[in-house]
């Protein structure tokens, strides 16, 4: 997601997974495998290590796999490998430098063309809602991607509950300002702040939209956007919105954080799409995490056409970006 054009050759550091990251992997990997004894103990067995806080991980993932047949990433891949460029551009920034974000108490301010607009507590958006693990791939525009079991429910649900009026055409998001919690918020270098996304209402309305608060049926960690953030599986993932503060409900188009940075390379609808190359790379194929190398071809609507394919009919999808 580099804003400026650059050599092909000059690939960032950021874009290739550390070894350390990899091997690491291949070591819990190996010791999962042993540990079999350990795994069979209970509901909370399966243990990782992320900065040096161990997660326990619920046992009904140990045989999850996605709709596809693919293996679940590592709660170690997920959580260390990270865009979020409130805390950094690096990888591992998000991780490392959001230890003081506090994403409790937290509150969303509903706006615009509904009929129950009003500041939300989180807990009060959750109560009515029936939360579920929803095992989607991540596929990101820098064309790596991961298989995530995210917790969460239909964003239709909270749309449904504040009640849109007629002139409600699109939903917009924002992420909270907050600069002294968030250290690349001190400056406009890297992006304008507060992030913004959007979405057409029938893309929110969408059963496969999801508001997330977890990912592997445990909190949200803060670098994958605690405590609220978007998942919107068939686009490009800077979509998913994290820490999200504000929900617009508005009539126009609303823009969005990286087509304000540079509406050459990207656009509003960012439909996962293998035959719309990227300005600067190919989006035939997908590195999935944590392999170094392209070897996953990249799948049309990210593998949910069939879900999603009818919200374009007529549209020209190589011309919108
Ligand atoms: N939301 C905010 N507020 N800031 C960001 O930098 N990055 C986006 C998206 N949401 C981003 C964001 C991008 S580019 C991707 S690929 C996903 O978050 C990454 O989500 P993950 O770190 O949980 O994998």
């Amino acid at each position: 997601m580099i804003i400026r054009s650059k050599k092909s050759s000059d690939i960032p550091s950021s874009e290739i997974t550390p070894p350390e990251v990899y091997l690491e992997r291949r070591r819990f990997i190996r010791e999962a495998g042993l540990g079999l004894a350990t795994l069979a103990l209970g509901s909370t067995a399966l243990s990782n290590e992320v900065a040096g806080q161990s997660q326990e991980i619920p046992a009904r993932f140990r045989t999850i796999k996605s709709e596809l047949g693919e293996e679940l990433n590592s709660y170690r891949d997920i959580t260390t490998y990270n865009n979020f460029y409130e805390f950094g551009t690096d990888k591992r920034d998000p991780s490392r430098n959001s230890g003081d974000f506090e994403p409790k108490p937290w509150t969303v301010s509903i706006e615009g063309h509904v009929n129950k607009p009003g500041n939300y507590k989180l807990d009060d958006i959750l109560a009515p809602v029936t939360m579920e693990d929803r095992i989607y791939r991540l596929r990101c525009v820098e064309a790596w991607s991961m298989v995530i079991p995210w917790y969460g429910f239909p964003l239709s649900a909270l749309i449904e509950r504040v009640e849109p009026t007629g002139n409600a055409k699109f939903v917009r998001f924002e992420t909270v300002y907050r600069p002294e919690q968030m250290p690349a918020q001190r400056t406009r270098v890297v992006l304008p702040w507060p992030y913004v996304e959007g979405l057409r209402m029938d893309e929110a309305m969408h059963p496969l939209t999801t508001l997330v608060t977890g990912v592997y049926g445990t909190e949200l960690p803060n670098q994958n956007g605690a405590p609220l953030r978007l998942i919107v599986p068939w686009k490009y993932g800077f979509k998913g919105i994290k820490s999200i503060v504000k929900i617009e409900f508005v009539e126009r188009m609303p823009t969005n954080t990286w087509k304000m940075a540079n509406p050459f390379e990207y656009g509003f609808y960012s439909n996962v799409n293998p035959e719309v190359s990227h300005p600067r790379w190919s989006q035939a194929r997908e590195r999935r995490l944590p392999s170094l190398f392209k070897s996953y071809e990249t799948l049309m609507f990210n593998g949910y056409s069939e879900e999603v394919s009818h919200l374009y009919t007529g549209m020209d999808l190589h011309r919108w970006k």
